[in-house]
C-alpha cells in the first residue's frame, strides 16, 4: 500500500506525485529546448538575411512597404521625415518638365550656403584690419579653405539664378493665380531676401570689388522717397547725409568699419533667420494650397477601364 504522506511516490489512486510531475516538466522543457531554440535561431538567421524582418527594423518602420495604397500612405504618415511630404500627390505636378525642380534646387543651395557659411565664420573676423587678411588666409593656407570659399560663392550665384528661374516657371504655369496668390507674395519676399543676402555678402571680403559695389548700391538709397536726403520730399522731412536711410544702412556716411559690421550681422544672422521663416511658410502654403499646381491629372491606359470615383464621376 502506498504511503499517503510520501510526497515522492504515487498514491496508488492514479494521482501523480511531485517527483513524477517535476520529471515530466523537465522532460517537456528539454524537448522544447531541442525544438524551439533551433527554430528561433533559424528565424533570427533568416531575419539577418532579410533586414526588413529584424526587430530593430520593424520597431522603426511599423508598416509594410507593400504596394497597396493604404500601406503606402501609412508608410509616409508614420515616418517623421516622410510625413513632411503629402501622402498622395498628382504625379504630373512633380514632373521635372513641369516644375524644373527649381524651388527644390534653390532650397538645396540655401542649405549648402548655410553649411559652408557657418564653416567660413570659424575663420572670418568682420573688422577692417582682419577681414581681407582672413580671406587671403582662407584662399592660401586653410586646408580646403579655397574650395570652401568657392562653394559658398558659387552656391550664392546659383541660388540667385535658381530663384529667378523658379519664379519664371511659376509665372509660365500660371501658378500665381487663385488659390496661390498669397504664396506668390511670400515668394516675392524670398526673392528680395535672396538678393539682400548676396548684396550684404559682397562687402564681407573687404576688397575693392565689394567696396565699390556697396558704395554704388547704397548711394542709390540717397534717392529713396521721403527717407533719402536726395529723394522726393526727403529734404522737406529734414533728411541729411547724416540721418537718412543710407546712414542707417552703413552705420555712417561712408562705407567703412561700421558698414562692414552691419553687413556681417545682417548677412549671417538677420536675413537668414527671416528667410528661413519665410521658407517654412512658403513650403507649408504649397501643401495647404492643394500641393504643386500641376496640369490636370493624366489617366493611364491601365486605369481607363476602372470605374471612376469622386464627385465628378456622378455628374458625368
Ligand atoms: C528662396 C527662394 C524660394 C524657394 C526655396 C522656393 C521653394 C519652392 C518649392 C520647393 C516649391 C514647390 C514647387 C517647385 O519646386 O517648383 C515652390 C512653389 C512655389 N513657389 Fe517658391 N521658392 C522660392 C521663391 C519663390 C519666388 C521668388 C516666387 C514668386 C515670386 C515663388 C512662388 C512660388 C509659388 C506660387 C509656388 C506654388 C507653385 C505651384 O503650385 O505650382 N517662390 N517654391
Amino acid at each position: 500500500m502506498a504511503d499517503e504522506n510520501n510526497p515522492n511516490g504515487g498514491n496508488g489512486n492514479g494521482k501523480v506525485g511531485l517527483v513524477e510531475r517535476v520529471t515530466t516538466g523537465v522532460k517537456e522543457d528539454i524537448h522544447a529546448l531541442k525544438t524551439e531554440i533551433p527554430a528561433k535561431v533559424k528565424e533570427q538567421i533568416e531575419g539577418l538575411k532579410d533586414p526588413t524582418k529584424t526587430q530593430v527594423y520593424t520597431s522603426i518602420f511599423r508598416h509594410k512597404h507593400d504596394d497597396t495604397p493604404r500601406n503606402r500612405a501609412l508608410g509616409v504618415l508614420s515616418n517623421v521625415f516622410l510625413h513632411l511630404h503629402p501622402a498622395k500627390i498628382n504625379r504630373d505636378a512633380v514632373r521635372y518638365s513641369y516644375t524644373w525642380g527649381m524651388g527644390g534646387i534653390t532650397f538645396y543651395l540655401f542649405i549648402i550656403l548655410t553649411y559652408t557659411g557657418v564653416l567660413l565664420m570659424f575663420y572670418y573676423h568682420p573688422s577692417k584690419v582682419q577681414a581681407f587678411r582672413d580671406v587671403l588666409y582662407l584662399e592660401h593656407d586653410v586646408p580646403f579653405g579655397k574650395i570652401l570659399r568657392n562653394m559658398h560663392r558659387w552656391a550664392a550665384h546659383l541660388m540667385v539664378i535658381g530663384v529667378w528661374l523658379h519664379m519664371f516657371r511659376v509665372f509660365l504655369t500660371g501658378s500665381y493665380k487663385k488659390p496661390r496668390e498669397f504664396n506668390w507674395n511670400i515668394g516675392v519676399l524670398l526673392l528680395v531676401f535672396t538678393l539682400l543676402l548676396s548684396f550684404t555678402g559682397y562687402l564681407l571680403p573687404d576688397d575693392q570689388l565689394g567696396f565699390w559695389a556697396v558704395t554704388v548700391g547704397t548711394n542709390m538709397a540717397r534717392a529713396t522717397p521721403l527717407l533719402g536726403h536726395e529723394g522726393p520730399f526727403g529734404s522737406m522731412l529734414g533728411m541729411t547725409p547724416y540721418n537718412d536711410v543710407r546712414f542707417g544702412l552703413l552705420g555712417g556716411s561712408i562705407v567703412d568699419a561700421n558698414a562692414l559690421l552691419r553687413s556681417y550681422i545682417w548677412h549671417c544672422i538677420g536675413i537668414p533667420i527671416v528667410a528661413s521663416v519665410l521658407m517654412i511658410v512658403h513650403f507649408w502654403r504649397v501643401r495647404k494650397d492643394g500641393g504643386i499646381s500641376g496640369p490636370a491629372p493624366v489617366m493611364l491606359e491601365a486605369e481607363a477601364d476602372k470605374p471612376r470615383r469622386g464627385p465628378k464621376a456622378a455628374g458625368e
